[in-house]
């Protein structure tokens, strides 16, 4: 395993052990899909469509609740994370609230599953982030079907430019240059991924995707800041997008 893949496993395990296990019955229990950081709605922003019956890969699930959620509404998902914490308790929530379906630990740059098993590819807060786009793009690409969709919500670039190295919020003032957030090792954090749209452009038409969608997520007035993620508070959110969610097809 890399040397970026492992310090990212042992973060993951660090981030467990403080917030997302804890978080996960919560995430779990929730009625409906909702994205990010503010729990936009799905149905405000309507981005999967139907999903019953499909077969529905999530790339860096975390505590797998997205995967979860998609289940109750009758796909068939199978959910990949690199972190062996983060997996035990979406099993142990797979036991207490439900629904059970298949996780696996593995790399979303290197997924051991057959080509063109899945109908849609998604991702929260997951490899986007978390994987080299050169890799795991053309990688969601393989596990697609023809005619498969990939939907995908990261950090907005804006946020990943004002967002300090240290510790706190962004603010409104410019951090770095948009060069060093394509690929950015956070002081005592991990090592994440921030393309610009451009790159996100070429990357994903160089993977034989065709963009259909690209939101940018800001914060509903009555959304409240996230209990540990300090990326962007909720004011920051309601002036510039504290996320970007990208729709791709598979022609
Ligand atoms: C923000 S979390 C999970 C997403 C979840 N929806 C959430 O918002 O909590 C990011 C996840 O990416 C996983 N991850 C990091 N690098 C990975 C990789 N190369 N392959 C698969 N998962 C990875 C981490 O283990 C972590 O569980």
């Amino acid at each position: 395993m890399s040397a970026d893949k492992a310090l990212n496993r042992a973060l993951w395990a660090v981030m467990n052990e403080r917030f997302t296990d804890a978080a996960a019955e919560d995430m779990w229990s929730r009625p409906e899909p909702a994205w990010g950081l503010f729990a936009v709605p799905e149905q405000d922003l309507g981005v999967l469509g139907d999903v019953d019956g499909l077969d529905v890969l999530e790339l860096a699930c975390g505590t797998a609740y997205f995967s979860a959620w998609l289940s109750r509404l009758g796909a068939r998902a199978v959910a990949v994370d690199l972190s062996h914490e983060q997996l035990v308790t979406a099993r142990r929530m797979q036991a207490q609230v439900g629904p059970v379906f298949p996780l696996l630990q593995a790399d979303g740059e290197q997924v051991p599953l057959p080509s063109g098993r899945f109908d849609l590819v998604v991702s929260e807060h997951g490899a986007a982030q978390w994987c080299d786009p050169e890799r795991w793009l053309p990688e969601a690409a393989r596990l697609l079907r023809p005619g498969g969709r990939l939907v995908f919500l990261t950090n907005s670039l804006v946020s990943a430019l004002c967002v300090p190295a240290e510790e706190g919020v962004a603010g409104d003032r410019l951090l770095r240059g948009q060069r060093e957030a394509y690929r950015v090792r956070w002081p005592g954090g991990g090592v994440e991924f921030h393309p610009s749209h451009g790159d996100w452009v070429r990357l994903l038409t160089a993977a034989g995707f065709v963009i259909t969608a690209m939101h940018e997520v800001y914060a509903p007035p009555d959304a409240d800041d996230h209990a540990f993620y300090e990326i962007v508070s909720k004011s920051w959110s309601t002036q510039w997008p504290a996320e970007e969610l990208w729709v791709a097809s598979r022609p």
